[in-house]
């Protein structure tokens, strides 16, 4: 067996090997791109195949992500082919992965749920074969959260009533501008800053796939699509500054993206990495659809050398 760096001309075959053994996911090229090659923190020596009679068999991609002074390191994507499981694929490729993070300076690993590119926000419990694994390896559940499917047929998502009452209000309800970037942009990092990267990435859709809402010409919330696992109707982050929810600005915000997704012609969109399941039941009738349990492990203690 050999091990070594992915490169773009295996994004066919990987993203074959991905769709046969991901079971649980709807694997495309354009998906499996966006994932491994195009994060923004794609690094070859993290991203390896496994290679047996010229075939992936194994494929594992670990990122370092930064946010404010911390760097955290991930393993966004693993799976081994299932016919050469339980061979030690998967943990030879974890072990020099893991090494590399380590070496990065970084206080945790975390699996699957390296946002702002992420596949899933944690493991689906379903892939009991990586839940052994990884916990045999020393990671421990720190949190779930779930992803919801809300079903876009015979919903018109129509917000005009709901706006004029906002407005009377004196809250304006708009699609973000590629003038409001500076506004909307130091709203997020005052009060969102997680959300920052993904609604960054939303800012270079066109249309720009952020609504926001602005009273006294300050932002006070935003919803935003189409950021990660994109042209998949992937919904989210959102977020509402606290002392103005319960107005009713988040659900105009969200309908006026499930409206988008639903004329990109799209039947269902995905809420993702939930968060308060009774608003988005109630707003626009969504459904748990998977749970997700996430995972991390933190650095070994280094030796003491005075002991
Ligand atoms: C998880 C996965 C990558 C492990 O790959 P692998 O190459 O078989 O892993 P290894 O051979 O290095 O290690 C397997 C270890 O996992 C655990 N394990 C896996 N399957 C198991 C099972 N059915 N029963 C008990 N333990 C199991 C064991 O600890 C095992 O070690 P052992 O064989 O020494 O007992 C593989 O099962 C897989 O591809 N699953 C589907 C894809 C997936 O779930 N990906 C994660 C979501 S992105």
């Amino acid at each position: 067996m050999d091990i070594l760096p992915v490169d773009k001309t295996d994004l066919h075959s990987l993203s074959e090997f991905l769709k046969r053994n991901l079971v649980y996911e709807n694997i495309t090229e354009e998906l499996a791109k966006e994932k491994i090659f195009d994060d923004p923190d794609f690094d070859p020596e993290k991203a390896l195949k496994a290679i047996i009679n010229s075939e992936i068999v194994g494929f594992m991609q670990g990122v370092v992500r930064k946010f404010k002074s911390r760097r955290t390191g991930f393993i966004k994507l693993f799976a081994t082919d299932e016919k050469c499981r339980r061979q030690g694929i998967a943990s030879a490729l974890l072990k020099i992965i893991e090494e590399k993070l380590w070496s990065e300076n970084i206080e945790e690993i975390r699996i699957l749920d390296s946002s702002p590119n992420y596949l899933q926000p944690g493991l689906d419990p379903r892939y009991t074969e990586a839940y052994v694994f990884i916990t045999r390896r020393g990671y421990e559940k720190f949190d779930e959260d779930v992803n919801m499917e809300v079903d876009l047929e015979g919903q018109d998502f129509s917000t005009d009533r709901e706006e004029e009452d906002l407005l009377g209000q004196g809250i304006e309800i708009k699609r973000a501008s590629p003038e409001d970037r500076q506004l909307v942009f130091s709203f997020i990092d005052e009060n969102f800053a997680t959300s920052l990267k993904e609604v960054e990435v939303s800012f270079k859709n066109r249309p720009i796939s952020t609504h926001i809402g602005l009273k006294n010409g300050r932002v006070i919330a935003f919803a935003t699509y189409d950021a990660n696992n994109l042209n998949t109707g992937w919904f989210g982050p959102m977020g509402t500054l606290k002392e103005l929810r319960g107005m009713g600005v988040g659900r105009v915000l969200l309908k006026r993206c499930l409206r988008d997704i639903k004329l990109q012609g799209r039947k269902t969109s995905t809420i993702a990495w939930v968060g308060p399941i009774a608003f988005y039941g109630d707003s626009v009738g969504a459904n748990v659809k998977r749970v997700f349990w996430r995972f991390k492990k933190t650095r070994p203690n280094r030796v003491n050398p005075w002991s």
